[in-house]
């Protein structure tokens, strides 16, 4: 089929086209119906299909012939650790831990959080919650005991599953302290804590609620894959919005899986026995898509790489794994290139290994600049594509299609909507405008399979944060455009979420945070450009009339409390102690104009301003 016609199949002929999707994978009772239309524009997908998602992604592959492929293979350069798992040791480890799950009285519907580094137990953990139908909810290693407590008090986990330590370049980060932080802080508390203990630094347990992961092992039988509904919870997985408490998003179980099977040849190209490195977080969605459930569903061997893209050792780093592992796909954040890019502008770490068998390398999490994708493209001689996806859609709303057809790639563009996603772009009255004018990217209800199904415990906030914007539509938050062949290009959020080093973030959370200080009267802060990371956040603080404090010196606080509450990744340095901030006369901060004057932009000051004379003033310390 013409890739034009499956794209138009998805829409006009919704559930045959993802019928035939779904018997692709190993159901335990296949669905008879694809789409189940709800009141609210949205769908439950393969209502009637059961099945158990970690068995699709290990023990079918080991029944049928791939027990002896490698499933995972794990490269750690800042611990020096390397190992691999076929499907069989795979599947083996995640039932015995899934044993041990069970022994803690885990079973169908209950959430377990995980708060890991980049190590096989993560996924291991991940895929023995599936296997027992649990709920996992990964929180990622780089938040602080704060991020974590707000997540254990909305998802409400009945074990934690943690390990000693995370080791960032040149440090060692002891997890289980923060976890007892969160704990402490939290209103709910989990019966347990499971810990898996590394070499590089040993956790003290609390007797009565702590269990060593490996001790607990220890005459644990390894546990069967319980059946679950398609429409059933595989995971919530947080992500920022605009205020101070992240999104739950639910992922279901068999849409996901479908939406990921499907996704790993149309996008990626690939084939059962092939290998694909994702250099990302088990803590992101791009970790939970493509580095455990998609490759493994799909036959393929996935590296779950524990390191950066450089200084572990050097900006080598991606071309040694893909060299050692002869990996076909790579797929990293435009913002990993960047800092490459820094280091080796000659690409000459790259001409040093044999990748011929790296096939295409792909980029999410940000836009990809067209400066970084001819570096990419230039260096490696390898097709390099941008597909644009949220930690909502779970898996690319817009790439090139390369399993179907493969389409020129215009530097700048995401390319074309994928199948099950009609991508409109509309003005703010909710009207479709035409070819390369801009406006918010939306798209027409219902959400192929894949997608978020609701907020974590908060319906509402699911209709008020994304359907009701524009009537019939998911808002997707993003701007954007569609040219004359209909590629689209996403140009930035239009909210207040922030995206640092392809991690997402609230700027709304951290004018929280500073608004705690007791110098602070008011506050805003703005995502600016920042060559490597894209975007940083920066603050801009009003102090209290009579407040006796140096600039430096509330720098410096409100930079560790910002570091305190959500962690380092939020890379907040820069306050500027400002007179005053453009407003309207209603009273709201002019973030857009904040921006504007920070990034050098033009500045359309809006009639509504209250006083136009604080611009000049804010332009020059913003450029300072
Ligand atoms: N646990 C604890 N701390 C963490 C952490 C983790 N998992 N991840 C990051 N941090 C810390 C870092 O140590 C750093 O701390 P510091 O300010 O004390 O030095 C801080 O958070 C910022 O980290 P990061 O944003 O990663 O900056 P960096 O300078 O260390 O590295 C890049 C820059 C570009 C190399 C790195 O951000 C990167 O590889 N980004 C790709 C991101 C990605 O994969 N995103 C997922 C979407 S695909
Ligand atoms: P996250 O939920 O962390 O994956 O972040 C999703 C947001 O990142 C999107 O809403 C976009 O703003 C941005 N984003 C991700 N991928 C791309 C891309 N390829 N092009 C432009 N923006 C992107």
């Amino acid at each position: 089929m013409s890739y034009p016609r499956e794209y138009e199949s998805s829409l006009q002929r919704r559930d045959a086209f993802w019928l035939q999707q779904a018997k692709k994978l190993h159901w335990f009772k296949e669905p008879q119906q694809a789409v189940s239309l709800k009141p609210n524009g949205c769908a439950d997908w393969f209502a009637d299909g059961e099945l158990n998602v970690s068995f699709m992604a290990l023990d079918y592959h080991v029944d049928n012939g791939r027990g002896d492929q490698l499933a995972l293979i794990y490269d750690s350069p800042v611990s020096g650790a390397k190992a691999s798992y076929t499907f069989r040791e795979l599947r083996d480890q995640v039932a015995l831990f899934a044993g041990l799950l069970k022994k803690q009285h885990v079973k169908k519907g209950d959430r377990v959080v995980i708060y890991m580094p980049m190590i096989p137990q993560a996924a291991i953990a991940m895929l023995a919650c599936a296997r027992l139908g649990a709920v996992h909810s990964v929180v990622f290693g780089g938040f602080a005991p704060h991020e974590l407590a707000v997540r254990i008090d909305d998802a409400t986990p009945k074990v934690i599953v943690t390990a000693s330590c995370g080791i960032e370049v040149n440090r060692v980060i002891p997890y289980k302290p923060m976890v007892d932080k969160a704990i402490e802080e939290a209103n709910h508390k989990p019966a347990q804590v499971i810990v898996w203990q590394r070499p590089e630094c040993q956790a003290e347990l609390l007797p009565e609620r702590d269990i060593d992961w490996q001790q607990g092992l220890q005459g644990v039988s390894p546990a069967e894959c319980t059946v679950v509904a398609a429409t059933d919870p595989l995971y919530v997985l947080y992500t920022s919005g605009t205020t101070g408490k992240p999104k739950g998003v639910v992922r279901d179980t068999g849409g996901y899986a479908v939406a990921l099977h499907y996704s790993m040849n149309l996008v990626y190209g690939l084939k059962p026995g092939q290998v694909m490195f994702t250099a990302s977080d088990v803590g992101w969605v791009v970790g939970h898509s493509y580095i455990v459930y998609g490759p493994l569903l799909a036959g393929v061997t996935t590296v779950l790489y524990e390191g950066k893209p450089v200084r572990t050792p050097d900006a080598g780093a991606f071309w040694r794994v893909c060299a050692e592992y002869g990996v076909n796909v790579l797929f990293s954040a435009p913002t990993a290139f960047r800092a490459v890019k820094k280091e080796d502008p000659e690409g000459l770490l790259f001409a040093g290994y044999d990748l011929s068998k790296l096939q295409r390398i792909y980029m999410a999490g940000e836009r990809l600049d067209p400066a970084t994708y001819e570096w990419t493209t230039a260096i490696t001689g390898k097709p390099v594509y941008d597909h644009w996806w949220q930690t909502e859609s779970g898996w690319p709303i817009c790439a090139n299609p390369v399993g179907a057809a493969e389409h020129p790639i215009k530097p700048g563009s995401a390319t074309l909507p994928l199948p099950g996603y009609d991508v409109q772009i509309l003005d703010y009255k909710g009207q479709p405008v035409g070819p390369n004018e801009q406006g918010a990217v939306a798209i027409k209800l219902p959400l192929p399979p894949g997608c978020l199904t609701t907020i974590w415990n908060n319906e509402e906030r699911f209709v008020s944060g994304y359907l009701s914007e524009f009537e019939g539509y998911y808002s997707t938050g993003d701007g954007g455009y569609k040219d004359d062949d209909g590629y689209v290009f996403i140009m930035g959020r239009t909210d207040d979420v922030i995206n640092v080093a392809g991690h997402r973030l609230s700027t709304g959370e951290m004018e929280e945070i500073l608004a705690q200080d007791n110098a602070v009267a008011e506050c805003a802060v703005i995502g600016v450009h920042d060559e490597l990371k894209g975007q940083v956040p920066v603050g801009l603080v009003i102090t209290k009339d009579g407040v006796q404090v140096s600039a430096e010196e509330l720098t410096a606080r409100l930079v560790q409390l910002v570091r305190d509450e959500i962690g380092a990744v939020a890379c907040l340095k820069r306050i500027l102690v400002v007179p005053r901030l453009p407003k309207t006369r209603s009273g709201k901060i002019l973030r857009r104009v904040l921006r504007q004057l920070a990034d050098g932009e033009p500045v359309q000051v809006p009639s509504t301003i209250d006083d136009p004379s604080c611009i000049d003033e804010l332009r020059e310390q913003l450029a300072g």
